[in-house]
C-alpha cells in the first residue's frame, strides 16, 4: 500500500487527487486527528507525531509513505529522511508535497510574484522559500498564515458569513504585501475547502493553485521512475483508513471532505 499520512482529515484533499491518477493502487490513510491541528505546534513535537505515524504505516505493510500534510512535510520530513530512514528503515522511502509543488508553482505566474497561504509552521519553517529559491531564484514569494482557515473547515464552517470574513480579511493582507502577485499557492490541505470563498475574495485576473493535481503528478512520475518501489506496491484499487480519534469521528469529518460512505479502524500510538 501507498501509506497517505495527514495531521487530520486535510489529506483527504490529497488522496483523492493520488486515488485519480493511480486507480489501481492500493492506499492506506492515516489521519492524527485526535492531536490535529499540527500548525501552531514546535517543531519538536510535529516531528514526533509525525515520526510516529510514519513508524505505523511501515509496521502496517507501506514501503512508501506520502505526507500529505504541508506542516508535517515543512518541519518533519528531512529530519526523518536523513536521520530514521538510512538508520532503521533503509528500504522505506517518505516524500512530501513541499518540494514537488516548488518545482512547478513558478511555471504558473506571468508577473513573477506569487502568494503562499499556509499554517503558521509551515510559513515559519521557510521550508517553501528555501525549496523554490532553487527552481526558481527569481520568483518573489510572499507567505501568509491564516490560523483561521483550518478551524473554520474542520469546525463545519464553510459558506458562513464567518468564513468569509477570515477569507477576505487574509486574502486582503497578502494582497496589500504585494500587489504584482498574480498566482495564489494554497499550501495547507484543508485550504482547497474554502475554495468558494478564496476565489470570491480574490480579483479575477489570480490565479489559484492547487496542489492535489501537482502531487499526483509527481508521485506518478516518481514511481515510474523507482520501479524497484513501485513493483513492492500493491494493487487492488482500495483504500483504508486510519485515525488516532474514533471511528465515529474520523467518518462523520471525512464526509465534509467529500469522502462518503467509508469505515475507519481507530488505533492509540
Ligand atoms: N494539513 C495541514 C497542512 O497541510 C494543516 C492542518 C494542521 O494544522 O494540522 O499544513
Amino acid at each position: 500500500m501507498i501509506g497517505v499520512f495527514d495531521s487530520g482529515f486535510g489529506g483527504l484533499t490529497i488522496l483523492r487527487d493520488l486515488q485519480k491518477s493511480l486507480p489501481d493502487y492500493d492506499f492506506l490513510y492515516l489521519g492524527d486527528n485526535a492531536r490535529a491541528p499540527y500548525g501552531s505546534r514546535s517543531f519538536e513535537t510535529i516531528y514526533r507525531y509525525t515520526l510516529e505515524s510514519v513508524r505505523e504505516l511501515f509496521k502496517r505493510g507501506c514501503p512508501l509513505v506520502i505526507l500529505a500534510c504541508n506542516t508535517a512535510s515543512a518541519r518533519a520530513l528531512r529530519s526523518i529522511q536523513q536521520q530514521v530512514l538510512p538508520v532503521e528503515f533503509p528500504d522505506r522511502r517518505v516524500l512530501g508535497i513541499v518540494r514537488p509543488t516548488a518545482e512547478e508553482i513558478g511555471n504558473f505566474s506571468r508577473t513573477g510574484h506569487i502568494g503562499i497561504f499556509a499554517t503558521a509552521g509551515t510559513v515559519s519553517s521557510k521550508s517553501y522559500l528555501i525549496e523554490i529559491e532553487q527552481f526558481f531564484p527569481n520568483l518573489k514569494v510572499t507567505q501568509h498564515a491564516c490560523p483561521m482557515w483550518v478551524p473554520i473547515v474542520e469546525c463545519g464552517e464553510r459558506g458562513t458569513e464567518g468564513a468569509r470574513f477570515f477569507v477576505k480579511k487574509e486574502v486582503e493582507a497578502l494582497l496589500r504585501e504585494d500587489p504584482e502577485i498574480d498566482t495564489v499557492l494554497l499550501a495547507c490541505t484543508h485550504y482547497p475547502l474554502l475554495e468558494a470563498e478564496i476565489r470570491s475574495a480574490l480579483p479575477p485576473r489570480v490565479r489559484l493553485v492547487f496542489q492535489g493535481d501537482i502531487v499526483a503528478s509527481k508521485t506518478v512520475d516518481y514511481l515510474k521512475r523507482h520501479p524497484e518501489m513501485d513493483s513492492r506496491l500493491s494493487r487492488g484499487g482500495k483504500t483504508s483508513f486510519l485515525t488516532s480519534d474514533t471511528s465515529k469521528f474520523f467518518e462523520k469529518g471525512a464526509f465534509l471532505f467529500g469522502m462518503k460512505d467509508i469505515s475507519a479502524e481507530s488505533l492509540t500510538f
